[in-house]
């Protein structure tokens, strides 16, 4: 079985897919996406958005990362998608399934999910750009309003030459409730012959377990479960009991690390506050942090606060 860390843009950057690859259980990263409009990028983009092109396209902890792209151009996509792996992306992932309105305003993302023909038009142009051995991946959702055309869309993009499909498991228009239609996913998989990794709504290894089920598949992509418990995919493949809170207190104080002394300083109160609220899901204590940090907007602030709770009453 394969666990991938899903793409999630503004929260899942280059930092957090080196602590949570860190902790382990991942056998791909995908980045958050490189919009495509009508240029070819410049390199300096795909290494603002994936620095681990500059090492070998993996993680430190040696787990793959594949550049994703999101627009609506077959050309400039394939151009763009021909950098990503000029620059050492293992292959290049499409993305179908964005639901914000300023990406489908400009037909990027879920929006093109209405358009069979677009998808297909984009998959071959950007399957022919990219040399054969690399894969070309795409990650759809079930539909933009309804799942009329989930069956239809899934075999243009398979016949595009597309080597792999995630589908998160809802429409554009279901957004991020509950539920997530495993069961599209079986009846997708019915229709085409290349491999197929589900995705929506596993926050457990009990939710992997039925997601499997339902799905009929055996690899999964996990997106805010992993993020509110950063052991997930270990505790979906080896069974492993989910992180206590000082563990995960530990792994806060590091990502303080990361964040300071790397390259996103400023942006780190905002970042730990976001986390933490995926994290309150899995852990009340991060209910409690949070509220002790709501107010502070300075980063070295914030770690003192860490360090005094997760040295304290927090850890008991
Ligand atoms: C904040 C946020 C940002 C996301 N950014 C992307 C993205 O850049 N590319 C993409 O294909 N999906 C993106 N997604 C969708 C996720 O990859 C995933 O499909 C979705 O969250 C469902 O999986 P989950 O229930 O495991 O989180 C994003 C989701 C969230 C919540």
């Amino acid at each position: 079985m394969k666990v991938m860390l899903a793409p999630m843009e503004g929260v899942v950057d280059h930092l957090m897919r080196e602590m949570l690859t860190e902790v382990g259980g991942f056998d791909l990263c995908v980045t958050e996406f490189i919009r495509v409009v009508d240029q070819k990028l410049p390199p300096k983009i795909f290494y603002r958005l994936c620095p681990e092109l500059q090492n070998d396209g993996k993680t430190k902890a040696g787990v793959p990362v594949r550049v994703q792209l999101l627009g609506q151009h077959p050309q400039w996509l394939a151009e763009n998608a021909q950098t990503a792996v000029d620059l050492g992306s293992p292959g290049v992932d499409l993305n179908f399934g964005c639901p914000a309105k300023t990406v489908n305003k400009s037909k990027g993302g879920a929006v093109l999910l209405k358009e069979t023909q677009a998808l297909y038009d984009i998959v071959s142009n950007v399957r022919q750009a990219v040399s054969d051995e690399l894969p070309v991946t795409a990650k759809i959702r079930l539909g933009f309003e309804d799942k009329s055309l989930a069956i239809d869309n899934a075999i243009a993009i398979e016949q595009a030459g597309a080597t792999q499909l995630v589908v998160h498991a809802r429409t554009k228009t279901e957004g991020y409730r509950p539920p997530a239609y495993w069961d599209w996913i079986a009846r997708i998989r019915e229709h085409i012959s290349i491999p197929v990794i589900a995705n929506g709504e596993i926050w457990s290894a009990e939710d992997a377990q039925r997601c499997q089920q339902q799905s009929a598949c055996t690899d999964l992509m996990i997106g805010r479960g992993a993020l509110a418990l950063p052991n997930l995919a270990r505790c979906i493949k080896q069974h492993e009991a989910p992180m206590a809170w000082p563990e995960l207190a530990g792994l806060l104080i590091k990502y303080s690390g990361y964040e300071i002394y790397g390259d996103k300083g400023r942006y780190y109160p905002n970042r730990i506050k976001q986390w933490c609220g995926y994290l309150k899901r899995q852990y009340p204590q991060a209910e409690l942090l949070f509220n002790d940090i709501r107010r502070l907007n300075k980063a070295e602030d914030i770690v003192k606060v860490l360090r005094r709770q997760s040295s304290q009453e927090y850890v008991a």
